[in-house]
């Protein structure tokens, strides 16, 4: 089992951190638009927080895996005042193109430090985030189209109550 750089090691920690803070922030977000009545938001929501734990712990896993150090990070506060729906899915897709940026960021340093397994472990995060960042996109266009029309809002919040259901069915 090769080790994995120290700068490396350190750099995953850190990005279990932040995967783990998204989930923070989604969680958070579905608790606010729970308090609105927007359950189909809260829903979406709360699946996207489940998927930044498995974010997370896939780190978490590769880390193990190769004979690293896991080594747990204090995770700050979530934002707890929000604005508009849209604002709030605008907050989600300025926060994936950070995550994006970390993860590029991540990839550069273990390509700097030719740890050749951790660019091949990436591969799934740099995938990923591109995924990530077109469905807050899709919802942030789709938010703008509604505007201030409630009765769109409430249709909306009946589609995203879709995911929720989509991924219960999968056992996500
Ligand atoms: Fe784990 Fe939303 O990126």
């Amino acid at each position: 089992m090769s080790v994995i750089p120290q700068k490396v090691q350190d750099a995953i920690n850190e990005q279990i951190k932040n995967e783990l803070y998204s989930a923070y922030i989604y969680l958070a977000m579905s608790a606010h638009f729970e308090s609105e009545s927007l359950t189909g938001f809260a829903s979406w929501m709360r699946v996207q927080a489940r998927e930044e734990v498995t974010h997370g712990m896939k780190l978490f896993d590769y880390l193990t895996d190769r004979g690293g150090t896991v080594a747990l990070k204090a995770i700050q506060a979530p934002p707890s005042k929000f604005d508009s729906p849209l604002g709030i899915f605008q907050t989600a897709l300025k926060h994936e193109q950070e995550v994006t940026a970390m993860i590029h960021g991540l990839y550069a340093l273990a390509a700097q430090e030719h740890d050749y397994p951790t660019q091949v472990a990436l591969n799934w995060f740099v995938t990923e985030q591109v995924e990530e960042e077109k469905t807050a996109a899709e919802i942030v266009a789709q938010l703008e189209m509604v505007a201030d029309n409630r009765t769109a809002l409430l249709l909306l919040d009946r589609e995203m109550a879709g995911r929720g259901k989509a991924a219960a069915g999968a056992g996500a």
